[in-house]
């Protein structure tokens, strides 16, 4: 019950005021929505906290904070305000762990790998977008023997940070081979509920790492691992003939991932579009080489099957996405930030994958209306933003997770027009 009281607090800063309107054709609608809400996620922030975390309940929620400070990146980089940058940047740093991988002492124990990539991501769109570099280290944990780290470069800017991930997620890919055939679970300490569970979030997760340090560094190792986790997501049948995105399968006692739990949820599908964006756009960018344009043919009609399959799950017919736990209001603190991954990588698709773009925006900006029309214009500027984007209006039910995922929803219509980084089309 704790997620329900949390809400209530938030509705009774809500109920009192108006509703928040975007004008999704004006930019100065779109960026004065996006920073009411982001004030209004921000007002999470506690700093007499775990250090870098939102307040949550704990410990199962850390992830969460990582998709908030990716909302806060995005804000800061889409809009040019640099009002949370700092936080941002501490609160990055505060959680990097002593190999730069987002692996920190405070959450030994218990970090699954979906836990882990959330961060990640953090450092992926860094890397991407140019953010500034963190204070160079030289290398992790005075440790000079990585792979990655070499005497010219930080082993904490953004690329390394990412590479060290991926590291870590195909170390753990070949320790959890000897069931299924390959693939990621859940967890990566045996003592941890989900041990046994080999899931979309997490190896979606991995798959994305890899497109997006393929698409970004063109090395074609990385490619190869994201077309393996693919292969084996779908072989599986995580990743279904319809393109529906399934929630995992267990490995315990033989089991070997046959039964398939057939689960639906928006991050999941997300995960998967946006590394087959990624991976399109790589094999776009190597077009030179062999086999590369019948790559991009088949990554591109991924990408139309995943993002067909995830209009037909997670949008309304009228164009407003949705949560299926919406449908009797049973969304917990987790799933209540899912649509925020959706939005984010959508948008995020639409610009690597131009036939996508018009189908992308259409459904960006009648969501993101609806998620602003959710929304309370709070005092101070603080919007209190609801769950549900298709009642017009704000819907009773705030927590942080519906705050990060109306910031992502209006903040994709700015990153629909924002080029994408290295690409020239
Ligand atoms: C939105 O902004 C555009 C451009 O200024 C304007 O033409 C249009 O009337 C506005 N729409 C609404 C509903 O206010
Ligand atoms: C609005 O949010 C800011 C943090 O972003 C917080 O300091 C302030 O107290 C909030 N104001 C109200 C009235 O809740
Ligand atoms: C942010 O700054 C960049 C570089 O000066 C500029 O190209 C871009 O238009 C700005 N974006 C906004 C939303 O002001
Ligand atoms: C240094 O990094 C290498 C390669 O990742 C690892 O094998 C070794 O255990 C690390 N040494 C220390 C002292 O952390
Ligand atoms: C386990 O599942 C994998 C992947 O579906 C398959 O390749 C392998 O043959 C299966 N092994 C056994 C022993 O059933
Ligand atoms: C490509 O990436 C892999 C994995 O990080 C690395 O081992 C390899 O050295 C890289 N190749 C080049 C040419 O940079």
């Amino acid at each position: 019950m704790k997620p329900f009281m949390k809400a209530v607090a938030a509705v009774a800063l809500a109920t009192a005021c108006t509703a928040l309107e975007v004008n999704t054709t004006l930019d100065s609608s779109i960026k004065n929505a996006a920073s009411q809400i982001a004030k209004g996620l921000y007002a999470y922030h506690n700093p007499s906290a775990t250090t870098g975390q939102f307040d949550q309940p704990k410990p199962w929620y850390w992830w969460l904070s990582g998709s908030g400070w990716n909302g806060l990146l995005d804000y800061t980089i889409l809009t040019n305000d640099t009002k949370y940058t700092s936080d941002l940047m501490a609160a990055l740093a505060d959680n990097l762990g002593p190999n730069f991988d987002f692996v920190p002492p405070a959450q030994a124990n218990w970090e699954a790998n979906d836990d882990q990539v959330y961060w990640v991501y953090n450092a992926l769109t860094a890397m991407e977008q140019k953010f500034p570099t963190l204070p160079c280290q030289a290398s992790p944990n005075g440790n000079t023997s990585t792979t990655v780290t070499n005497s010219s470069r930080c082993a904490n800017d953004w690329e390394a940070i990412s590479m060290h991930a991926f590291e870590d997620f195909a170390t753990r890919w070949a320790l959890d081979a000897t069931t299924c055939n390959g693939g990621l679970k859940w967890q990566y300490t045996p003592a941890n509920n989900g041990w046994t569970y080999k899931n979309a979030v997490t190896n979606g997760g991995f798959f994305q790492t890899a497109a997006r340090l393929a698409r970004h560094t063109r090395n074609a190792t990385y490619a190869a691992w994201a077309e393996r986790v693919w292969d084996w997501s779908a072989g599986v049948g995580l990743v279904d003939a319809g393109f529906r995105v399934r929630d995992g399968a267990g490995d315990a006692d033989g089991a070997n991932c046959s039964q398939v739990n057939p689960a639906q949820y928006s991050y999941n599908a997300a995960a998967y579009l946006h590394g087959a964006a990624h991976l399109y756009a790589y094999y776009h960018q190597t077009s030179n080489s062999n086999n590369s344009s019948s790559s991009q043919g088949v990554w591109e009609s991924r990408v139309r099957g995943l993002l067909d399959a995830a209009k037909q799950d997670f949008f309304t017919g009228d164009g407003v996405m949705y949560e299926l736990c919406e449908r009797d209001t049973s969304c917990t603190t987790d799933q209540t930030s899912f649509k925020a991954s959706l939005a984010r990588w959508m948008a995020s698709t639409a610009v690597l994958v131009p036939s996508t773009r018009e189908d992308i925006a259409a459904l960006l900006r009648t969501s993101a209306r609806g998620a602003a029309l959710g929304c309370g214009e709070g005092r101070g500027g603080n919007a209190t933003c609801g769950m549900q984007w298709t009642t017009g209006g704000f819907d009773g039910q705030a927590d942080f997770g519906t705050q990060v995922s109306a910031l992502a929803v209006v903040l994709a219509l700015m990153a629909l027009k924002a080029p994408a980084p290295g690409v020239v089309w």
